[in-house]
């Protein structure tokens, strides 16, 4: 089968398409044919180890997978012999961002991990493009309570996490304010927001607003600009660590730092459970309250120039590979 390939860390310049064996499922896999994928922020960090982080469960020093990409959706065409949830045949769609190979005609994923049915009338290529930032756009949810009438500000709305979030927040009744650049505010308008702010013309850190939460999806702030901006109790996320790490320590000293920050704090997802975001997003796709933002797609062929493009810093939302096999 063709896969993309790389053995060492580094821009798009260290990658190959080769043909390699294709996967066998062991006895809890399913064997999923790829019909759609993205190139994602996460697939960046992990091939360029630009976040040395990453390097803990990527291979210290070369990549322990050859083969890169962590969402996927497709078609499974074998299972392992303790499989009971999927069938061959079935419309499949799932993540990891630890990497799942997926960057392949075929990959073979535990049907114990982030793997779901892609809901009815949703096509291979949605379906790939509503995983990676939304699974980190709920994930970042999940901590903070939010609902009808409060007052939230997301910063990069167009992103994979933005867009997503943007609408899992509108979808809940919040008040969303968001912020994108010129060209992008229609479409931004387009996803039910309250207000929009150009922040290549005005800089949102120096309005008199209040929020109950601010969300930094495309990691440009920090706490200590936004602070002033949230109400009493109210909340911060990056999708970014900080300077320092410093989102991580600020989360961590919450409670301690809570006397002098009118209670406000940093709050630092944790994204585990992707089976859980996966069934959740099934649920906003299958009502419609959420269709996922795609920029570009892609023939599988082509997936070094989607590369380079997504490292551009200048893809706005997904970014969507399709296989003709
Ligand atoms: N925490 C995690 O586990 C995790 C996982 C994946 C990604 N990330 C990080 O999350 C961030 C977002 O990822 P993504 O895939 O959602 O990003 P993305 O789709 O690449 O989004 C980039 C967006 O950032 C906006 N942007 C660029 N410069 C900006 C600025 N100065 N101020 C405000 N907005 C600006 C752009 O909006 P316009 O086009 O409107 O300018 C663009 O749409 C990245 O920094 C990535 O490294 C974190």
């Amino acid at each position: 089968m063709k896969a993309l390939t790389y053995t060492s860390y580094g821009l798009p310049d260290v990658f190959k398409i080769k043909d390699v064996p294709k996967p066998s499922p062991e006895d809890r896999d399913v064997l999923v044919r790829v019909h759609a994928t993205t190139v994602n922020r996460t697939d960046c960090g992990i091939t360029s180890a630009c976040y040395v982080v990453s390097r803990l469960f990527s291979g210290l020093l070369v990549p322990k997978k050859n083969i890169p990409g962590t969402d996927f959706a497709g078609t499974v065409c074998a299972v392992g012999k303790d499989v009971s949830d999927f069938c061959v045949g079935d419309r499949v769609f799932g993540f990891h961002d630890e990497g799942l190979s997926s960057h392949a005609a075929y990959l073979t994923i535990s049907e114990g991990s982030g793997i779901g049915h892609i809901p009815q009338g949703i096509d291979f290529a949605v379906a790939a493009a509503s995983l990676e930032g939304a699974h980190y756009a709920y994930n970042f949810l999940k901590k903070v309570d939010l609902g009808k009438g409060q007052k939230v500000l997301v910063h990069g709305a167009t992103g994979a996490i933005g867009s997503a979030i943007t609408q899992f927040l509108v979808d809940r009744g919040v008040d969303v304010t968001a912020t994108c650049r010129t060209q992008h505010i229609q479409a931004i308008k387009d996803l039910g927001v309250t207000r929009v702010i150009d922040y290549t013309t005005t800089d949102f850190t120096q309005e008199d607003a209040k929020y109950n939460h601010i969300c930094d999806a495309v990691g440009k702030s920090s706490y200590r600009q936004c602070r002033p901006l949230l109400s009493d109790g109210g909340t911060y996320t990056s999708s970014e660590l900080g300077s320092y790490g410093a989102n991580i320590w600020l989360a961590v000293l919450a409670p301690l730092l809570a006397p002098l920050t009118r209670n406000t704090k940093v709050v630092f997802p944790l994204p585990t459970d992707v089976k859980g975001s996966i069934m959740y997003i099934s649920e906003k796709l299958t009502d419609k309250s959420f269709v996922p933002l795609i920029d570009r797609c892609y023939q599988f062929a082509d997936i070094i120039d989607a590369y380079r493009y997504v490292h551009s810093g200048q893809k706005v939302g997904n970014v969507v590979i399709t296989y003709t096999q």
